[in-house]
């Protein structure tokens, strides 16, 4: 048995031929960036989340970088986000020139601990990013409610967040900006780079559309300077196959993310993660932790099972971040964490029997091995 994280070649099986006859009609036009795909994704995934407005851009980065510059973030700025996440959430806030804030996280959810938040906040914070990680929403009434008593601007960055609900709402309209990311392995994958910023703030819908194409409002006419961050035709008509599939991969995904969870209660070594009905998790990441992490690991591979560690080294500690001044012990749940969480195999495609010979094996490495 051969089980990886994320099996893209499975999906592609499956709607292969709608995919093939997409990429077929945009070379055959051969129109390759922006233009009537990228206008009619915008206009899907954008409706998905019940937003007014949707940019395609190059990339989930993209997407976080171009809304920090339209919220008029720079220099001397401070912008506050979780020490757990990717390290692009935080790279965007350096790239436009502002210094990240790193906010430790809460035990139940991982993500960004609202009441750490305030303790944060200085004369020169500017914008909170919230991030719905592993797919699973931040608590957004407490960190709304923080944003607007000090005036601050929220952005979501739900790029593992795609259709993800919070309280019944879906996530992508909760802040002044939410950025998803296609890249290939989220819940909606291109095939290559892409991202999207949702805002219902048609100022900042209007700046970012600029700002992603050179400022242009005519061809060689260029109202201010921007960047080179547009989505591909490619990757829209891609998106667009398979978006119509999305609720169907994501009841998948929360269906094998139960059935792990009812699986792994009874084994005492292992947290599975819990799951809320107000915070309605589209499970981009089944994260379970464990103090015999790489033991275990190295167990399910020989076995077959794939496994990842998202993310090992907590943001405030990465090389990058060294001259910020952070120093281990600053986010202890981070830090305990970013040494006990496991990733186990989650894509819409994953079968029951794999989800149980899983757990099986699981089991039979806490009998056999590590007593
Ligand atoms: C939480 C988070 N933020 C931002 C990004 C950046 O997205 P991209 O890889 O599309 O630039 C990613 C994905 O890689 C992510 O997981």
């Amino acid at each position: 048995m051969h089980i990886p994280l994320v099996d893209l070649q499975r999906q592609y099986q499956v709607i292969k031929k709608d995919i093939d006859a997409a990429i077929k009609k945009i070379i055959e036009n051969a129109h390759f960036i922006m233009g009537e795909e990228v206008r009619q994704f915008e206009k899907e995934f954008s409706d998905l989340h019940n937003a007014k407005f949707g940019i395609g851009t190059s990339s989930g980065t993209s997407a976080l970088f171009l809304s920090l510059k339209a919220l008029g973030i720079g220099g001397g700025d401070e912008v506050i986000l979780p020490a757990n996440t990717f390290f692009a959430t935080a790279e965007a806030v350096s790239q436009v020139g502002a210094k990240p804030i790193f906010v430790d996280i809460e035990k139940e959810s991982y993500n960004i601990d609202p009441k750490q938040v305030e303790q944060k906040i200085t004369p020169r914070t500017k914008a909170i990013i919230a991030v719905h990680l592993y797919g699973r929403p931040a608590d957004m009434d407490a960190i709304q409610a923080i944003a607007k008593r000090h005036l601050l601007y929220l952005i979501e960055d739900a790029a593992q967040a795609h259709g993800a609900e919070y309280k019944s709402k879906k996530v992508g309209t909760l802040s002044d900006a939410a950025c998803f990311s296609f890249f290939p392995g989220k819940n909606l994958g291109a095939y290559g780079d892409a991202g999207m910023v949702l805002t219902n703030n048609e100022d900042i819908a209007r700046t970012i559309s600029l700002l992603r194409n050179h400022g242009r409002i005519e061809k060689y006419e260029h109202l201010i300077e921007g960047y080179n961050e547009r989505m591909d035709a490619l990757q829209a008509a891609i998106l667009s196959v398979k978006l119509k599939h999305l609720n169907q991969w994501t009841e998948a995904r929360q269906n094998e993310a139960y059935l792990y969870n009812d699986l792994l209660k009874n084994i005492d070594k292992i947290s599975p993660p819990l799951c809320h009905d107000h915070f309605k998790s589209v499970f981009h990441l089944y994260v379970i932790r464990t103090r015999y992490r790489e033991k275990l690991s190295k167990y399910l591979a020989q076995k077959g099972i794939a496994t990842g560690v998202h993310y090992p080294i907590p943001l405030h500690l990465q090389p990058a971040y060294r001259h910020l001044g952070y120093k281990k012990g600053d986010m202890p749940v981070t830090e305990e964490y970013s040494e006990t969480i496991l990733s186990l195999p989650l894509f819409p495609e994953l079968t029951k029997k794999e989800v149980v010979f899983i757990v099986e094996t699981i089991q039979e490495a806490f009998e056999n091995d590590f007593k």
